[in-house]
């Protein structure tokens, strides 16, 4: 069954980039591309890709600056008000407004594998707001900034399923329980 999931790294403190949209605290970790939570196994589980435009024009920039092709095979939907380009050879569609529409269409172009949730925080934060997002995996890079991109800028409840060093990194997998216990109504008062 198709499971939705937000993977990604966030700052010790939270932020997924700096205020700056940078992401040079990041890149230039330890990581061991083979050890626990890794890119490669983790996309080969995945059937289709959503995010935001400031993530997608984050990529676009990236892949330019340093002459790569396009990363994704599997098609990605970018979440936007605004008309954005398309790199060669890309299966990139546009989409705007209600999130529940979109993962309707991501689920079924998944055929039976997973759907990735790239980010920011924001857009994860819609898809759990409409119930739909099923896990959260997060390598947490020895950095604090103080402020920038949050990772998840709602108020929820999450079980710890397993976690591992890797590199600089703590990863841990979380499966979404839903709103916070605190802010559900009190069906027993
Ligand atoms: N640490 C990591 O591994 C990691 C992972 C992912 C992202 N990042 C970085 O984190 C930052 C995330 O940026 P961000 O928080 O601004 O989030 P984002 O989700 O990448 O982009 C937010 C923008 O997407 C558009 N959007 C989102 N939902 C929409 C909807 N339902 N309908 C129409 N448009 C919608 C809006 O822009 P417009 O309508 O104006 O286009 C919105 O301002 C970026 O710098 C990214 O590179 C880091």
């Amino acid at each position: 069954m198709t499971r939705v999931v937000y993977y990604t790294a966030s700052t010790l403190d939270g932020f997924l980039a700096d205020p700056d949209d940078s992401l040079d605290w990041l890149m230039r970790q330890d990581l061991d591309e083979h050890g626990p939570q890794n890119y490669g196994e983790f996309i080969a589980t995945i059937g289709a890709l959503v995010m935001g435009s400031t993530t997608y024009e984050w990529v676009l920039a990236n892949i330019k600056r340093n002459g790569e092709p396009w990363y994704y095979p599997q098609p990605t939907w970018v979440m936007t008000s605004r008309t954005l380009g398309t790199p060669e050879g890309a299966d990139v569609r546009f989409a705007q407004g209600e999130i529940t529409t979109v993962l309707d269409e991501l689920r079924a172009a998944a055929d039976g594998k997973d759907v990735w949730v790239v980010g920011g925080g924001d857009l994860a934060g819609q898809v759990a707001d409409a119930g739909q997002l099923d896990e959260v995996i997060v390598s947490v890079a020895p950095v604090v900034l103080g402020a920038g991109r949050p990772l998840l800028p709602r108020r929820m409840d999450l079980r710890l399923v397993e976690t591992a060093p890797n590199g600089a990194f703590v990863t841990a997998r979380y499966e979404v329980l839903g709103a916070l216990k605190e802010d559900r109504p009190n069906l027993d008062g």
